[in-house]
């Protein structure tokens, strides 16, 4: 497995590479759980040549974020990935992802209102930015995205449509723990007692999807029981509980066709998130 750390390496091992199959390409943040394994045992799979990125973007983290704390493996990452059959991983540093005079940012409309891009201001800017940059250092024929982090693959999606990218983007289903908790790098944060509390959100999100198959169509309703839920778990605080229309986060006034429930909410120092899509049977004649 070959690493590279300047734009220049990947652009030569891949100018190589993509003459003889396709190339797949895994952004992440690093700090690997089952989630990111998932995501390169996909790209493995489909790709002849499989590129994963570990760069914990600044750009991304608001000034009050765990930006500095973010947690850091390099070394076990590097053994997990090449476990996993990745034929290059690309670790920048900050200087050669954004060298002094950086000025240009990506911008995504409307998707990136609601949800996390209203809790974390600035986010998806840095989100659509940093995996832009990649997706032109590297020009994959194909980029992993988790459904954990729905509203980003939309947003990914939507940027790689509206600026003609020549690309696919592929989601892969969130990988939870045994108990439900959705893997998070961040789980790292939580102390015994919140990461036992942690398992209200996917609670939350499953109450309410039995609700919806059990005929509950009103929007309001379903926020309701996933609000409820999480308030009644002390060491949680709620952020947001929201229900929307996919495919593209539409606002709804009865629930129908497939919708999104997303979830998330602080536990201990931990800001996690999770989500649930339900396909709202049809009404009965
Ligand atoms: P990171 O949080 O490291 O996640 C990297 C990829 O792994 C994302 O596509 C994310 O959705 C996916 N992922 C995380 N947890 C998952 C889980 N439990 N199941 C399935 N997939 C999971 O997301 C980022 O990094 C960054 O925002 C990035 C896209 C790299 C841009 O900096």
């Amino acid at each position: 497995m070959r690493v590279c750390h300047t734009v220049r390496e990947v652009r030569d091992f891949v100018r190589a590479a993509r003459a003889e199959g396709l190339v797949g390409l895994v952004p992440t943040m690093g700090y690997f759980h089952d989630g990111h394994l998932a995501l390169m045992h996909r790209a493995r799979s489909e790709c002849r040549t499989v590129v994963v990125s570990i760069y914990v973007n600044p750009l991304q983290f608001g000034p009050r974020e765990d930006f500095r704390s973010y947690p850091r493996d390099p070394e076990r990452d590097l053994r997990l990935a090449e476990g996993a059959g990745v034929d290059m991983v690309f670790m920048p540093d900050d200087g050669e992802m954004y060298p002094p005079g950086y000025a240009t940012y990506v911008e995504v409309e409307g998707l990136t209102d609601k949800l996390c891009g209203r809790s974390r201001p600035g986010h998806f800017r840095g989100v659509a930015t940093v995996v832009t940059k990649l997706f032109n250092i590297v020009r994959p024929d194909r980029a992993y995205f988790g459904e954990k982090d729905f509203q980003q693959a939309l947003v990914i999606r939507r940027l790689a449509a509206d600026l003609n990218l020549d690309l696919e983007i592929i989601t892969v289903p969130t990988v939870r723990e045994p108990d439900g908790l959705a893997m998070s790098s961040r789980n790292v944060y939580l102390s015994p007692a919140e990461r036992e509390a942690a398992t209200v959100l996917y609670r939350s999100l499953v109450k309410a999807r039995d609700a919806i198959l059990a005929g509950e169509r009103t929007p309001e309703r379903v926020r309701h029981i996933l609000a409820a839920t999480i308030a009644a778990e002390p060491l949680a605080d709620l952020d947001y509980a929201e229900v929307y229309g996919l495919p593209w986060l539409a606002g709804l006034d009865r629930l129908e066709g497939e919708v999104l429930l997303a979830v998330a909410a602080r536990v201990g120092r931990a800001r996690l998130i999770d989500n649930l899509v339900v396909k709202v049977p049809p009404a009965e004649e």
